[in-house]
C-alpha cells in the first residue's frame, strides 16, 4: 500500500524500509511546504554498514510514501567514507542539512567532520563542507549534529561525543546564522559516567511546556536488572533546558525510550501543525542476527524505521502515541472473542489490535500473536514481558518493564516481521523484529479472564 507498486511478498506495508541495501538511523526529519521529508542512513550497495548515504522518502500524510533519489552520497574529501547522521532546519526558504562526514585516512585512522548541505527544492542538496572545528579534548567520535532554534531565536546544535578518557557525552554549540558556530560546553553540568560513547543526541521540547526530554543513545552500558539488555540503548532524562546557560538539568534518571529489542537512534522534529513527532530505527542488533535477516536472503534489504510517534510530555511523563494519520489504514473493525483459548484466525499479518483491560481486576494476562510473540502481564509484580524466538539461535528471548499504573490498554501495530506495542496510551512501548517459519496469522488469549473488557482488530490496508 504505502510504497505504491512494490509487491514483494514479505515487504513491510506501513513501515519505511529500503528497496535495497541497509537502512539505519532516521535523520534530517522535517516537514517543509506541507511535505514530510524523512531521510535515513542508507547503504544502497550492500547490506552492511559501509558507504552510508542519506536515503530519502517523502509523504503528504505520513502514510503514503514516495521514494526519492539519495539526498547525500559520499563524494568529497570531508565525507568520502560516509555521510553520517544529522538533522535539518528551514532557513531563508531553504533546507539546511547538517551531517557528519566520515573519513578513513591513508594511515587507517578515522576523522569526522560536521558538515552543511543546502537545498532549495528539498530534493537536491549542495554540499558546503565542514562548518565546525574538531573540539579539543575529544576523540574522533564526535558526530550526529542535531539543530534547533530556541525561543530566544538563537540556533543550537548538539553533538554526540567521546572524551579523551573514553566517556560518552554531548556537546552544545550556538549560532545566530547557522554558519558560524560557537562551542559552549557539555550539555550536562555533571558527568554521568554512563558508557563510552553517546550517539544521536536530541532535545525533545514539547512546545509551551517547561519540561523537556534530553534523548541520547549511549554505548557500553551493562545490563542491570530488567534494563539495558540490547547491545546499545536509546533513552532520555526529563528536566529543564536553560537557554541562558545552554545547559540541561535532569530531574530523572536515564530511562529507556522503548522496552523492546531493537529500537535505537531515534530523532524528533516539529511538524507544521506544531506536533512533536519521532521516528526510531528498528534497529540495532548483534551482527549474527543482522547477517541472518531473512529479508537480506530473500530480497537484499535490511531494517525498517518505526512508525511515526507523536510525543507529549505532561505530568512528568513522556508518552509516545502512533500518529492519528495511521487510522486511515484501518479496514472494518472486528471484535475478537476473548473467552476461548483456541487461536483466532486473522485475514492477514498487517493489523492494528486494541485491547482494553480492567486494571482493577487483579489477575494476570497473557496473549500470543502470530504463534510467535508472547505478551505476559504479571499482576503481583506489575511486570509486562514480551518474548520472541531469536531467528538464529532459535531460543526464546525476553524484555520486560514495570508498569506501575497497572495494565489498562494495549495498542499493537503488527506486520509479519515487525511489531510495535503501545502500553497505556503510550506510557511505555515495546518494539521488535520477528522471524519464525512457524508463524501464522492468528491471535490467542491464553488466559481468558475478566480482565479483558474488549479486544478488537483492524486489518490494515496494505
Ligand atoms: C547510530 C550511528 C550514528 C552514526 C550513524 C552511521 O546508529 O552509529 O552515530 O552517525 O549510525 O550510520
Amino acid at each position: 500500500m504505502n510504497f505504491l507498486g512494490e509487491i514483494e511478498e514479505n515487504r513491510p506495508s506501513f513501515h519505511i524500509y529500503p528497496d535495497q541495501g541497509l537502512l539505519n538511523d532516521p535523520v534530517g526529519l522535517i516537514q517543509w511546504k506541507g511535505i514530510y521529508h524523512i531521510f535515513y542512513q542508507w547503504n544502497p550497495y550492500a547490506t552492511n554498514h559501509s558507504h552510508k548515504c542519506w536515503g530519502h522518502v517523502t509523504s503528504r500524510d505520513l502514510v503514503t510514501w514516495q521514494r526519492e533519489k539519495a539526498a547525500l552520497i559520499p563524494s568529497e574529501w570531508f565525507d568520502k567514507d560516509g555521510c553520517y547522521s544529522g538533522s535539518s532546519i528551514v532557513y531563508n526558504e531553504q533546507i539546511y542539512l547538517f551531517y557528519t562526514g566520515n573519513v578513513i585516512n591513508t594511515d587507517g585512522s578515522k576523522s569526522s567532520y560536521q558538515c552543511l548541505a543546502v537545498s532549495s527544492d528539498g530534493i537536491h542538496f549542495e554540499k558546503k563542507g565542514p562548518i565546525i572545528d574538531h573540539p579539543a579534548g575529544y576523540t574522533r567520535h564526535v558526530r550526529d549534529p542535531k539543530v534547533w532554534q530556541g525561543e530566544d531565536n538563537c540556533y543550537r546544535l548538539l553533538l554526540g561525543a567521546q572524551t579523551e578518557n573514553l566517556e560518552g557525552t554531548v556537546l552544545i554549540y550556538t549560532s545566530m546564522n547557522l554558519q558560524q558556530w560557537k562551542f559552549e560546553h557539555k550539555i550536562l553540568l555533571e558527568d554521568l559516567n554512563f558508557g563510552y560513547m553517546w550517539e544521536c543526541p536530541d532535545l525533545l521540547i514539547d512546545q509551551g511546556k517547561d519540561i523537556s526530554a534530553f534523548v541520547f543513545s549511549p554505548q557500553g552500558i551493562p545490563a542491570f536488572g530488567i534494563n539495558y539488555h540490547n547491545i546499545f540503548q536509546t533513552g532520555y532524562l526529563l528536566g529543564k533546558f536553560d537557554e541562558l546557560k545552554n545547559q540541561f538539568s535532569p530531574t530523572t534518571a536515564f530511562k529507556e525510550l522503548d522496552h523492546g529489542f531493537e529500537f535505537y537512534a531515534c530523532q524528533s522534529f516539529h511538524d507544521e501543525t506544531g506536533r512533536l513527532l519521532l521516528f526510531g530505527w528498528l534497529g540495532v542488533m548483534e551482527s549474527e542476527l543482522e547477517i541472518g535477516l531473512p529479508s537480506i536472503k530473500e530480497n537484499n534489504w535490511a531494517h525498517v524505521l518505526s512508525i511515526p510517534r507523536e510525543i507529549t510530555i505532561a505530568a512528568g511523563q513522556l508518552k509516545q502515541r502512533p500518529v492519528v494519520e495511521l487510522q486511515s489504514l484501518r479496514l472494518d473493525k472486528i471484535f475478537l472473542k476473548t473467552t476461548i483459548t483456541e487461536p483466532l484466525n486473522l485475514e492477514q499479518y498487517a493489523n492494528e489490535i486494541g485491547i482494553d483491560l480492567n486494571s482493577s481486576v487483579r489477575t494476570n494476562f497473557s496473549m500470543n500473536l502470530y504463534q510467535e510473540i508472547q505478551i505476559d502481564w504479571q499482576e503481583n509484580e506489575k511486570l509486562l514481558t514480551v518474548s520472541r524466538t531469536n531467528w538464529i539461535t532459535k531460543k526464546r528471548e525476553y524484555r520486560s518493564a514495570f508498569i506501575k499504573a497497572g495494565l489498562n490498554k494495549l495498542q499493537i501495530f503488527a506486520e509479519k516481521s515487525v511489531i510495535e506495542i503501545f502500553v497505556n496510551d503510550g506510557s511505555a512501548t515495546f518494539s521488535l523484529r520477528c522471524y519464525n517459519e512457524k508463524m501464522q496469522p492468528v491471535v490467542s488469549f491464553l488466559d481468558p479472564s475478566s480482565k479483558i473488557i474488549q479486544a478488537f482488530l483492524y486489518p490494515l490496508n496494505q
